[in-house]
């Protein structure tokens, strides 16, 4: 059996799928393929399986390269890169990696909450530059998160996991949106359903996102609903980028419409809309809310464990429902 891997992954994964005498090609540069480099890649051997990655756009012409392939193991728990209705006509399985990031996803998400709070990207910076005179009562003051409400649009894996931190770690009070009300939930944690995102937006203190991308869901949050927000709340988005329009996020940042966001993730990765640079009220880091090692690690595993079951003719655990 011949695997091809597009990017270099942690090893775990890659021993797993040795250790069953598959042939392993590895994409050598340290970069994301173009699409030509893919399609050559892929040409080359008549694989199996491929393990891509988010970063990879995977359609009808990435299948075409690669007829023989059974199985496109997508290192990610989103895949909202894969073309599912060309998957389903081409007959290859998808599969993801749910449920192995949703700790550190929840923990990266609160890093993001705590660090815009507590000005932390500002006041390393303001250190770092020698500014630091000596303390005073009015330097760089935060926002306590403790008490405050959270608002979770998407009650997944995630959603539920940040949940969890706000009320055990902050007390704070949930409020959460989701095509699904969740009454188990609501008992074990307190918290209230909301039958519109917009009742969320106007009520919440903090609004973290955790949807996957979808038509329904892309620019969920735009300039009205940002307009209906509290002038003191926060925005977190750990989960796609296109999930808010950026340029009306940017231009609210910079009227003060909301005090804050923080973001793991872009519309354009990896370019980010022009200005949000340049502003303090925002925090950004480079989609990395579920690297680490632990945890890059287990999803290198789990990819290799759905790759294996399909390749000896059975259902990979992780095998994305295409209706
Ligand atoms: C995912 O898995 O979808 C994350 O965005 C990257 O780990």
């Amino acid at each position: 059996m011949k695997v091809y891997v597009t990017r270099m992954i942690p090893q775990s994964g890659i021993n797993k799928l040795k250790a069953k005498g598959y042939e392993v090609d590895i994409n050598p540069s340290d970069k994301v393929l173009s699409r030509k480099e893919l399609i050559k890649a892929l040409k080359k051997k008549q694989y199996d399986a491929v393990l891509c990655l988010l970063t990879d756009k995977i359609d009808k012409e990435i299948f075409d390269a690669v007829p023989t392939a059974k199985i496109f193991a997508n290192y990610a728990v989103g895949y909202d890169n894969i073309n599912l209705n060309d998957a389903k006509e081409k007959n290859v399985m998808i599969t993801n990696t749910p449920g192995v990031l949703t700790e550190t996803v929840a923990e990266h998400t609160f890093a993001l909450m705590l660090a815009i709070s507590h000005r932390v990207a500002e006041a390393d910076k303001f250190t770092k530059a020698g500014k630091y005179k000596g303390w005073a009562p009015m330097l760089l003051l935060g926002t306590d998160l403790s008490h405050k409400t959270l608002g979770i649009v998407g009650l997944g894996r995630i959603g539920s996991r940040v949940a969890y931190h706000g009320v055990k770690g902050f007390d704070m009070k949930v409020i959460y949106y989701d095509v699904k009300r969740n009454e188990d939930f609501e008992r074990e944690f307190g918290a209230e359903f909301k039958e519109n995102v917009g009742d969320l937006l106007k009520e919440a203190d903090y609004v973290s996102i955790h949807v996957p991308l979808l038509d329904s869901t892309r620019h969920l949050i735009n300039r009205q609903r940002l307009s209906i927000m509290k002038p003191s709340a926060y925005l977190i988005n750990t989960s796609r980028g296109s999930v808010i329009n950026e340029a009306d996020l940017a231009e609210a940042l910079k009227n003060k419409i909301i005090k804050g966001a923080a973001l793991d993730v872009f519309e354009k990765e990896p370019e980010l809309t022009k200005g949000l640079e340049k502003l303090d009220n925002v925090i950004l880091t480079p989609h990395i809310a579920s690297a680490t090692e632990e945890t890059r690690s287990k999803m290198s595993e789990m990819a290799a464990d759905n790759i294996i079951p399909a390749l000896e003719n059975q259902t990979p655990p992780n095998l994305v429902k295409i209706s």
